[in-house]
């Protein structure tokens, strides 16, 4: 599954929420980096990228953002709006980020260091890797 949606159990009570986030136990992918993006100005676009080999996990942990992602299929819009909402993206999904709240705030984890080698940054690329038989074949073999 390449893009999926998840719902994160949160744990509340009346002092307010906590949410945990653990490998193997919501979170399928070993953890190697947490990054996150804030006082992201509005008009302002960020991804416009694609990763042979990454697995990730967004979760807007404040405010809200949209994403358009496209696995080769054709796009899809998500938005995340909500802390106990999960958004995992495998590899080889083209996504872009717009339209952040003021007060987002998106974190995300990965399954591997920074590789700056490891992005397709030309959504043609990103196409013609993705539509490639090769890359079918190479699923395949996993
Ligand atoms: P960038 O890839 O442009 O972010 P986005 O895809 O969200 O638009 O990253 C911005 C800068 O941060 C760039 O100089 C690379 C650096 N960076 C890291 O050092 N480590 C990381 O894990 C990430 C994602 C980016």
């Amino acid at each position: 599954m390449h893009i999926q949606r998840v719902q994160l159990q949160q744990h509340g009570d009346d002092r307010g929420m906590l949410i945990a986030l653990e490998k193997d136990r919501n979170v399928s992918f070993d953890i190697r980096r947490v990054y996150y993006l804030f006082a992201t100005k509005n008009e302002v676009h960020r991804g416009q990228h694609a990763h042979r080999h990454l697995n990730q996990l967004a979760v807007a942990v404040r405010g809200s953002v949209t994403f358009l992602l496209d696995d080769g299929t054709g796009p899809v819009e998500v938005v995340l709006d909500d802390p106990s909402q999960g958004l995992l993206l495998g590899e080889m999904v083209w996504r872009e980020m717009y339209d952040f709240s003021e007060d987002c705030v998106l974190m995300v984890l990965a399954d591997q260091l920074y590789d700056p080698t490891d992005y397709i940054t030309s959504y043609d690329e990103f196409l013609r890797e993705v539509q490639s038989p090769l890359y079918g074949r190479e699923l395949a073999a996993c």
